[in-house]
């Protein structure tokens, strides 16, 4: 199948964040994990983040939160594609472009993911991340958050993008 033409831009207003709100409180890991709308739009206006869009055509099919800054410099906070548009590679492009942005200002890539969500584990490994550490009852009692990371090296060999 041809692939879509993808476009992953900024997010622009809370309306935009609204209808991401909507898709990522409808699905797990989320269900599971209690994001209310309220936390998600909280999260999706967080101005210490940056925010990007997935669209095809004009309409969004997926969204990305980055932190690029804190302990874990280089931290993929959310990555969500809408349901209807699942398992046609746009994921993995996403990730390709959030692992663009990180790579610029940091070494690492850090992300979290549920220790349910098996098919997310599987997408991770396959494009390279490893396992680093374990969050036991971190969001949910139950359930862990497994820490992995994709890295370009030790921090002292970072050289800043020209
Ligand atoms: C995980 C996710 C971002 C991947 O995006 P995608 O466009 O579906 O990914 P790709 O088409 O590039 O790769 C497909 C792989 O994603 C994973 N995947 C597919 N549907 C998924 C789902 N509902 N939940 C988690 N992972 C899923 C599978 O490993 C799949 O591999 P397969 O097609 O061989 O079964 C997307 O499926 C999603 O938003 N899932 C729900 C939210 C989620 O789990 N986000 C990650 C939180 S850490």
């Amino acid at each position: 199948m041809n692939e879509p033409a993808l476009t992953i831009r900024p997010l622009r207003d809370a309306a935009e964040a609204r209808y991401c709100a909507d898709f990522l409180v409808a699905s797990d890991p989320w269900l599971t994990l209690g994001l209310t709308f309220e936390m998600a739009m909280q999260r999706l206006t967080d101005s210490t983040r940056e925010i990007y869009v997935a669209t095809v055509g004009g309409e969004i099919v997926g969204v990305l939160i980055l932190f690029l800054d804190g302990a874990l410099k280089g931290y993929l906070q959310t990555i969500a594609v809408h349901p209807d548009w699942r398992s046609r590679g746009l994921g993995a492009r996403m990730i390709a472009f959030a692992e663009q942005r990180i790579f610029r200002v940091s070494q690492n890539v850090f992300l979290c993911v549920s220790s349910f969500n098996l098919e997310a584990q599987k997408f991770y490994a396959r494009l390279g991340y490893q396992r680093v550490g374990e969050l036991p009852d971190f969001v949910v009692a139950g359930f862990s958050e497994i820490l992995m990371r994709k890295t370009r090296g030790p921090l002292r060999d970072f050289k800043p993008a020209a």
